[in-house]
């Protein structure tokens, strides 16, 4: 029997798609080459933006289309989207035969391989267990589900329900597991890990976010990085970033999603900070980790969001100069309190100040990038280059994707590259050992 899986939004999905592709490969289920050979196919989905559910209504078409010639396919849609919109899924000649929310996600397999049937009443997320397949050197680590923030604007705290921490014991032997299947880097996955919190009942003891990091950064050997992702700058503590400075394994790379400049829009937002505290905040993570790389996300176009609250935000991404952007234009979800706001920025508006952040970004991180030529950075080197087989592809600890010499047998170690130069935003670097 063979399965396709198409995954669509966040790592916390794609965890989650990998966790269940492992599951059916050891029911001796084969991955199919496309789905018109497939015989199970899956899309896990995303309501975060309009686009990712338009998107997703587009491949059920195809869906439609590739029945008529592969009639016994069947179509399981899950994730956010699944979650969101249930049953609508489903009758007047849909394709789709079954739908699985975010809650039930971990049903699919027992249906898959008919041990039961779906339970429309479970509400009690599972986290899949191993999230790597034979052959990969990295793998995620969900170590939380669910947000309690309700930022105006987002969807994922009602597709993705109240926050829930993941079992520290669980962790820890999942990682364990996947150092001795060979894996080199972990990414612990939450929707705002530092809210990270468990509480042993039996024990009493509990465990936080920095208390959880610096545990695993003392048990793993072969795993030499760790990465975790997404840090809400309300819950970025000093306690975090004095574990983070003191070990040699977790990566100096922190997510810490600003999504405006301005303090009238994050209180819009109920983003819980302001500018001042955002910018303290990264001045701190500089002086106790000067070489640390800060991403984030920015939203333009938010309801009420004047010429000088948007200048205010261009401003602000000029001076701290992040090493990335995720940059989108606001897009009204419903359910969301932001939905109730008049969304009151024409699409080209949005789309004028989007273009202009980008065009800024990527000046920056040109900038920033040519400031590491003739540096040596630790790299994993991750597989061949698109268009030389003589050229491998990786990543440092940064984040940062860099191109360099090598042969097969570097795939899936690390390797001491220094940079030669920038090419469009890549580096491009020479193996030292
Ligand atoms: N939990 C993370 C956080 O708090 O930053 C990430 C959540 S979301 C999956 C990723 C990004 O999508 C957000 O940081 C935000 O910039 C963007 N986003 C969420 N809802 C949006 C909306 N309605 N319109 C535009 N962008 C949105
Ligand atoms: Fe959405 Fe805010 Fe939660 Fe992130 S912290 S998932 S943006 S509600
Ligand atoms: Fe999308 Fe759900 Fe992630 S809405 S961004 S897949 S939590």
């Amino acid at each position: 029997m063979k399965y396709w899986i198409e995954t669509y939004g966040c790592q916390m999905n794609k965890a989650e798609s990998e966790a269940f592709e492992l599951e059916l490969n050891h029911n001796m289920w084969e991955s199919a080459e496309n789905p018109l050979e497939a015989n199970l196919a899956v899309i896990n989905t995303c309501s975060v933006r309009e686009t990712a559910e338009e998107r997703i209504w587009g491949r059920i078409g195809y869906y439609k289309r590739v029945k008529k010639d592969n009639p016994s396919l069947i179509l399981i849609i899950t994730g956010c989207m699944a979650e969101r919109l249930g049953s609508k899924f489903l009758g007047n000649g849909s394709p789709v035969d079954k739908v699985f929310g975010t809650f039930s996600k971990h049903k699919i397999i027992d249906f898959v391989l008919n041990k039961s049937d779906f339970d429309p009443s479970s509400n009690l997320y599972k986290f899949s267990k191993v999230h790597t397949t034979e052959g990969k050197f990295k793998s995620f680590v969900p170590i939380m589900n669910g947000c309690n923030n309700f930022c105006s604007y987002c969807i994922v705290p009602y597709v993705r329900g109240r926050e829930l921490s993941r079992n520290p014991d669980e962790i820890f032997s999942e990682i364990e597991e996947l150092e001795k299947r060979g894996i080199k880097e972990i990414t612990l996955l939450g929707q705002n890990v530092n809210s990270y919190y468990y509480n042993n009942g039996e024990t009493g003891e509990s465990l936080d976010f920095p208390e959880l990091l610096k545990k695993i950064s003392e048990k793993v050997n072969s795993i030499e990085w760790i990465r975790f992702l997404t840090s809400h700058p309300k819950d970025l503590g000093d306690k975090l970033i004095n574990v983070m400075a003191k070990s040699n394994n977790i990566c100096r790379h922190i997510h810490l999603p600003l999504q405006s400049g301005s303090d009238v829009i994050l209180k819009k937002m109920n983003r819980k900070y302001n500018s001042d505290f955002y910018n303290n905040l990264v001045k701190k993570i500089k002086y106790d980790i000067p070489d640390a790389s800060i991403t984030t996300d920015i939203i333009v176009g938010f309801p009420g969001e004047s010429k000088e609250d948007y200048d205010m935000t261009y401003n602000l991404m000029n001076s701290i100069k992040f090493n990335e952007a995720f940059t989108y234009y606001y897009n009204p979800r419903e359910g969301t309190k932001a939905f109730d706001f008049e969304d009151n920025i024409p699409k080209e508006e949005k789309l004028r100040r989007l273009s202009e952040i980008i065009e800024l970004q990527k000046k920056i991180t040109v900038l920033k990038k040519k400031e590491k030529i003739g540096a040596t950075l630790k790299v994993l080197a991750e597989g061949f280059s698109k268009n030389n087989s003589n050229e491998l592809i990786g990543r440092t600890e940064f984040d940062e994707m860099i191109v360099f010499n090598g042969k097969h047998d570097k795939i899936g170690l690390y390797s001491m590259v220094k940079i030669l130069f920038v090419k469009g935003n890549t580096f491009i670097g020479e193996i030292v050992t």
